[in-house]
């Protein structure tokens, strides 16, 4: 046996665990929720990120400004481009997000961002960690919020996936013990858990839906997933007037399939990974990861996002034009109610429904074959200006 790779193994472990008690500590002291109504300027930062990121970035901005025009000359909000997050300079500097990027990020209170390239081992990049999840720890943004809606088919769903824990806290700190065991770390924290199930309940409470529902594999996974389902339980208590029940990932993965039951789902609860997975397929029903925007919430910082990857064999055939923004526009939407604006952030959804989903008077095929991401976003910016948008989004979205 070789005894002096499981000294190492532990000494490694060792130092997981200080690392990890110190960040409980931070998390139990941390300034409480920041409130944007007092705050003048906003500081929106935009991202472009890398691959065709920078290229739906700018619609959704084009977008956003149009949608704030006022409030941006009546100085409510200041936009700014942040450059600097693309893989070609993460490598460079051999970081996840560069200081001085990093820095630029923390001058905004609420960023718009592109798709980043995630690197991965035999990559052609260092094997740096994901600058989504590096973002996510380093300003805390432990919810992320993705909500899917197919009108026509009932479903409204709101996901709260935890974001900072789960095998991502530890990503990159795994073990390679020895030549035959690898080993990475899951980890699920009380306050982790209960802050992210605080603020789904509370978003149930606020928007008036009736139920929560908490997912794990917490027969299985009987530790970290155990200690998630118990804290969901716990906050659950403190909400009596709303439902609260759990399910296992894997019906869960085939309740969402399922036609009769679907509906019924509301409001959703998860650890990191679980919520990753089931958000891409809950996505798919809407149209794709391509429609579905994602919102990375924090009590400071919050960053708005894409929820699919960079494309960049679209810029290498040089088809980044007509790359789809419509999932940038939604999270650009969302950080419009974030901020303050939830009318706004609300029509801007109901359009990207209509543009998107219903009429499709411009359709992006990914090449030239369909339209730009330019001419879509002057056919959002087109519809937002009908005064009769109400009454044409009712008669698309009539329940079937
Ligand atoms: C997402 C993405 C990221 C994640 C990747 C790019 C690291 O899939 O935002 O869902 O796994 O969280
Ligand atoms: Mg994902």
């Amino acid at each position: 046996m070789d005894k002096p790779a499981i000294e190492r193994a532990k000494e490694h472990f060792g130092k997981i665990l200080e690392d990890q008690m110190i960040r409980m500590e931070k998390i139990k002291s941390m300034p409480d929720w920041i409130d944007l109504d007092q705050v003048k300027p906003i500081i929106i930062g935009i991202i472009g990120g890398d691959g065709i990121g920078p290229f739906i970035a700018k619609e959704a901005q084009r977008v956003l400004e149009f949608m704030l025009e006022e409030e941006a000359r009546t100085g409510k909000v200041e936009f700014r481009v942040i450059e600097g997050l693309t893989i070609e300079n993460r490598a460079e500097k051999n970081k996840s997000i560069p200081d001085d990027v990093l820095e630029n990020i923390k001058q905004c209170h609420v960023t718009l961002k592109g798709p980043t390239t995630t690197p991965r081992k035999g990559d052609p990049w260092p094997n740096i960690e994901s600058c989504n999840v590096a973002m996510r720890k380093e300003l805390d943004l432990f919810a992320n919020v993705r909500p899917v809606k197919v009108p026509k088919q009932g479903i409204n769903w709101m996901f709260f996936r935890e974001n900072t824990e789960d095998l991502y806290a530890l990503g990159p700190n795994g073990i390679e013990v020895d030549e035959d065991i690898a080993i990475d770390f899951r980890l699920i924290s009380a306050p982790g858990s209960i802050r992210i199930s605080r603020l789904a309940f509370e978003h149930a409470k606020e928007n008036g839906r009736e139920r929560v529902t908490c997912v794990t594999k917490a027969n299985v996974v009987k530790t970290s997933d155990g200690r998630f389902l118990e804290n969901f339980y716990k906050i659950a208590k403190e909400y009596p007037d709303i439902q609260a029940d759990d399910w296992y990932i894997d019906i869960m993965t085939a309740k969402l399939v399922d036609e009769k039951r679907r509906r019924d789902f509301q409001v959703m609860v998860l650890p990191n990974l679980y919520g990753d997975i089931l958000t891409d397929e809950a996505a798919e029903f809407q149209g794709g990861v391509g429609t579905a925007g994602s919102a990375n919430i924090g009590k400071q910082y919050s960053m708005f996002e894409a929820i699919h990857g960079s494309a960049p064999r679209m810029v290498k055939e040089g088809r980044a034009k007509y790359a789809d923004p419509a999932s940038m526009m939604r999270a650009a939407a969302m950080l419009i109610s974030h901020i303050g604006f939830p009318n706004k952030g609300k029509k801007f959804e109901m359009v990207l429904d209509i543009c998107g989903q219903y009429e499709k008077k411009y359709v992006l095929t990914g090449r030239d074959t369909g339209a730009t991401g330019a001419e879509f976003s002057d056919y959002v910016m087109e519809t937002l200006n009908d005064p009769n948008i109400e009454s044409r989004w009712g008669e698309y979205t009539k329940v079937d």
